[in-house]
């Protein structure tokens, strides 16, 4: 603050010229003391107003400078979460198992560019996780299924698992049929109200894919009957998190769930609208719901406007531990 200093000094210094030119010209002590207060009162206001406009200035730059992180920065700023969660009843043999999860990936037309989905993938390939799972919304666009082709062709683990987010029943049942067609050409098993049984070390792990809750395409007891009864342990695969609330205590082991995107803006009362517009209370990270652990990924893309505030673009990578301990989740954050 030393130019405020500097300038009440200098204003000090003027007001004390201007009782020098009252004693020399005026002659009136009253006089004199009415000057030196009106001046004082002038300078006092003056400084008081450019203060405020400094402010007001000084506060439409960071303005400005989140706005412009919020949609150049952000939205291409990867983060790779790595957890471990314990997953009850997982067999001793999958202890360590690593589920990669990406979604909402919401491309376009300029989605091959070095953007967060291809980011993703490449670190996803630099993992070696054991399994991937897609948790729907894929498109932004109806003409970029070729677009969504391309970019997955990249992703060089298997099994991957799909499900479909409410943005893939938005252009009709010709388009969905045209994703079903890229997920069969490139070994993508779509989930559709479908379980699959998952073998590694002699155990079974099953993964149970659910349409959108969101849109109502989930069908559950559909990919139920698939699995032979009482065997578990079961993971779930929805797009909307909130299908978890219409579900039985603990009928899966562990969910994983997108549709939210960390309600892209992510701060009081914008997040809240975010939220609420989605239809959705969770936004990201990891809930207890009916006793199940559920894990909401903040997606790789964006709807509506493309900007992201504190929810970065996510890839989660997923260890399962056999549990020793109750409740334990460790979490491990990279910066991409
Ligand atoms: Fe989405």
């Amino acid at each position: 603050m030393d130019w405020l200093d500097d300038r009440f000094a200098s204003g000090r210094a003027r007001v004390r010229g201007d009782i020098e030119i009252g004693r020399n010209g005026w002659g009136s002590a009253g006089i004199q003391g009415a000057t030196v207060r009106l001046l004082a009162g002038v300078r006092g206001a003056l400084a008081a107003s450019e203060i405020a406009r400094y402010a007001a200035v000084g506060f439409g730059g960071i303005l400005v400078g989140i706005a412009a992180y919020a949609r150049f920065i952000e939205p291409s700023w990867l983060e790779v979460r790595r957890l471990s969660i314990d997953v009850p009843g997982l067999p001793p043999s999958l202890d360590g198992l690593v589920i990669a999860q990406l979604s909402d990936l919401h491309l376009d037309r300029g989605a091959l560019g070095d953007g967060p989905v291809l980011r993703a993938i490449r670190a996803c390939n630099a993992a070696r996780p054991d399994v991937v799972v897609l948790t729907g919304d894929y498109l932004a666009v109806r003409e970029a299924t070729d677009v969504l082709e391309q970019v997955l062709a990249r992703l060089d683990i298997r099994p991957v698992y799909a499900v479909f987010g409410n943005h893939d029943y938005r252009y009709g049942p010709r388009h969905r049929r045209a994703l079903e067609r890229c997920f069969a050409g490139l070994g993508i098993d779509l989930l559709d109200n479908r379980a699959v049984a998952f073998r590694r070390n002699g155990a079974t792990l099953w993964f149970v894919g659910v349409g959108d809750g969101y849109t109502s395409h989930d069908r559950l007891a559909e990919a139920l009957r698939l699995i032979p009864p009482g065997e578990r342990p079961r993971i779930l695969l929805t797009h909307y998190p909130d299908l978890l609330l219409d579900l039985s205590e603990g009928e899966f082991d562990l969910a994983l769930a997108g549709h939210s995107h960390g309600a892209q803006i992510h701060l009081p009362v914008l997040s809240d609208i975010a939220l609420a517009r989605s239809a959705t209370r969770f936004a990201s990270g990891l809930f207890v719901v009916r006793g199940i652990p559920l894990y909401v990924n903040r997606g790789l893309g964006t709807s509506g406007q493309r900007v992201r505030l504190l929810a970065r673009p996510e890839l989660t990578l997923l260890s399962l531990r056999h549990p020793r301990t109750e409740g334990v989740c460790r979490d491990g954050k990279e910066q991409h």
